[in-house]
């Protein structure tokens, strides 16, 4: 595989390298149809491909997306069998069509407790998409933040690492996927204000995008208008600069 980037992958530092969303909305936008929950996360999976074709149009290198959460699992036993058979039939459906268009897929979060017949979907598309990178789509799904965290510590301590070695990046390199970087953007849908323990770590210093948008019916433009308010940021990190 090659290091230069085959897609239009964006040298502009206006263009987010990395952002990330949490799709959330599904719920409401269905009550607000008389539909179904299921019928809800049905019209999110639509949108997720939505919008990986328009970060690909942007020029953005790496997407994640909150897909079902460590707490996720409280909610209903059937709403949680449909959000699992939509992921399966999400990897049959959507992704392989992705995957043509050079998406690279991989899942970021707890691989213990989900079935094994999903697992084995999951790394089968892990597999499969290995040498694509036209853009690198992360699906986080029984992730949490605090977990990552956890379990990067528990891997410090298996690995032997003296105490005095232990600092930010021999933590990072521990966490579920190093490769995937820091979040430059960080976008949640349906006018909630908070981070329900998404990317805790890698979204230390990420710009914030809210929108009252339900993830269903958010679009190329919705994505569009993010990246563009992300473009009129001034990043600081912490130090004293002007422009
Ligand atoms: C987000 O939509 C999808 C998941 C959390 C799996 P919700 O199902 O949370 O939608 P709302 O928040 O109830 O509207
Ligand atoms: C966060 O949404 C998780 C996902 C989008 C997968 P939730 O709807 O579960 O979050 P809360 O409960 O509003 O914090
Ligand atoms: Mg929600």
């Amino acid at each position: 595989m090659s290091d230069e980037p085959s897609g239009p992958v964006s040298d502009d530092a206006r263009v987010p390298r990395a952002v990330a969303i949490i799709m959330d909305g599904n719920g409401r936008w269905a009550e607000a149809r008389a539909l179904t929950v299921a019928d809800g996360h049905r019209a999110g999976t639509k949108a997720l491909r939505r919008v990986v074709e328009a970060a690909i149009d942007l020029g953005i290198e790496t997407l994640v997306v909150y897909a079902f959460s460590t707490e996720n699992w409280t909610r209903p036993t059937d709403e949680v069998e449909d959000l699992m058979e939509l992921l399966s039939e999400t990897i049959d459906g959507e992704l392989p069509d992705l995957a043509k268009q050079g998406v690279r897929t991989r899942f970021l979060g707890r691989r213990d407790r989900i079935e094994p017949w999903l697992d084995e979907k999951m790394g089968a598309l892990e597999a499969e998409t290995e040498e694509l990178d036209t853009l690198n789509l992360w699906i986080a799904f029984d992730y949490g933040g605090r977990a990552e965290i956890a379990h990067a510590a528990r891997r410090l301590v298996e690995d032997g690492v003296d105490p005095a070695a232990v600092d930010e990046d021999t933590l990072s390199a521990r966490l579920y996927a190093p490769e995937m970087g820091e979040i430059d953007l960080l976008i949640r849908t349906s006018g909630e204000l908070r981070l329900s323990n998404f990317l805790l770590w890698e979204a230390a210093y990420a710009e914030l995008v809210f929108t009252d948008t339900l993830w269903p019916d958010f679009d190329a433009a919705d994505l569009g208008a993010a990246v563009q308010a992300y473009a009129a940021r001034q990043r600081r990190f912490g130090a004293r600069t002007r422009s």
